[in-house]
């Protein structure tokens, strides 16, 4: 039985499967910190078949980093509509402020300062130095994760520090076998398209190097405590239409899904409370309410039950009404789910 792992000969292995297998995409045809900032961005909460278009159509919205500094937020937040975790698209937005104002418009090429800038965690550090500036450093998340817990049945649990720690001590070991950019994204590609939580060991080109697999133990890893659960929240949501136009609000600044718009929403579960809440703000009378539909909408942290209804007022209302084919605003995907039905 084998005690180690050549890391020579598994990155040759690797990375020879990457470069005649990997998926030809956008982000991939450029060395733009800009750009590989924006496409890591949007993967961290999307798999790659759904980001692509996003991903095109925000380059060509703002292609240059100057182009993104100068758009106003709301811009920004509705090229990113659908995308979730709003929050992001607000840091991308900051960070590209932050890049023009004080870098002369160009990315660090160092862990400290990258790490300084809103939503660059150390993976999107790691991502920018060795896939944009080939500087050898490691690039953590959950598939790179998965790959080395199993490669190296490392067993820790791997929301520890020590796990970290361990995973990316090995990684920058690795690194040293070939060029950064490729090594990083091959990983990646192994745990987005072989490596998976329910493996393809058998077109694995690197099962001959793999703990796990020579084990049978691929299942185990990595070791990653049950997710809490979530807490559910009720809410009511209504549907108020004026002549095809619909009473949106903006939500606050802060916040969970800050700026966003949305149909008026009330977290209660009676319906005479939400309809009191909504008379009061819009100084009206609800007069009828018909349920529309009932979902579920999950966060990370939490669920949404949603009612919604559409509603008729006593007094008619005339403002924060819009028109919902040309909304230059951007809706939550909750609220999007919504407005689909209409
Ligand atoms: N997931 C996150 N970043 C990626 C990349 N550059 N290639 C493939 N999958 C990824």
């Amino acid at each position: 039985m084998k005690n180690t792992v050549n890391y020579q000969n598994f990155v040759y292995d690797l990375c020879e499967w990457y470069r005649i297998n990997q998926r030809t995409l956008p982000f991939r045809k450029t060395r733009d910190p800009y750009a590989i900032f924006v496409s890591e961005l949007m993967l961290q909460q999307t798999q790659v078949d759904t980001m692509i278009d996003y991903y095109n159509r925000f380059m060509a919205s703002f292609p240059t980093i100057e182009a993104l500094a100068n758009a106003p937020l709301e811009s920004v937040l509705k090229a990113w509509e659908g995308l979730g975790y709003y929050r992001r698209a607000a840091y991308v937005h900051k960070t590209a402020q932050k890049i023009v104002s004080e870098y002369q418009g160009a990315f660090p090429n160092n862990y400290k300062d990258l790490l300084k800038l809103p939503g660059v965690g150390r993976y999107t550090a790691g991502a920018i130095l060795s896939i944009a500036y080939m500087i050898p450093t490691p690039a953590i998340d959950g598939n790179v994760f998965r790959v080395i817990t199993r490669l190296l049945m490392i067993d820790d649990d791997i929301t520890t520090a020590k796990a970290y720690q361990k995973v990316e001590k090995e990684l920058q070991l690795m690194l040293a076998y070939d060029n950064p950019s490729d090594f990083t994204q091959a990983l990646m590609e192994l745990g987005a398209l072989v490596c998976l939580r329910q493996p393809k060991c058998q077109i694995c080109p690197v099962k001959s190097h793999c703990f796990a697999y020579e084990h049978s133990c691929q299942l185990a890893f990595p070791n990653k405590p049950k997710a809490k659960t979530k807490n559910m929240e009720s809410q009511i949501a209504f549907i108020y239409e004026n002549n095809g136009m619909f009473l949106l609000s903006k939500r606050p600044q802060t916040g969970l899904l800050a700026n966003m718009f949305e149909f008026p929403q009330f977290q209660t579960t009676s319906l005479t409370a939400a309809i009191q809440s909504f008379n009061k703000i819009y100084n009206t009378i609800i007069q009828d309410t018909v349920l529309l539909t009932e979902f579920k909408h999950l966060f990370t942290h939490k669920i949404w039950q949603i009612r919604v209804y559409k509603i008729k007022t006593e007094v008619p209302i005339t403002d924060s009404l819009y028109r919902l084919n040309t909304l230059p605003y951007a809706m939550s995907k909750a609220h999007l789910k919504i407005k689909d039905l209409i």
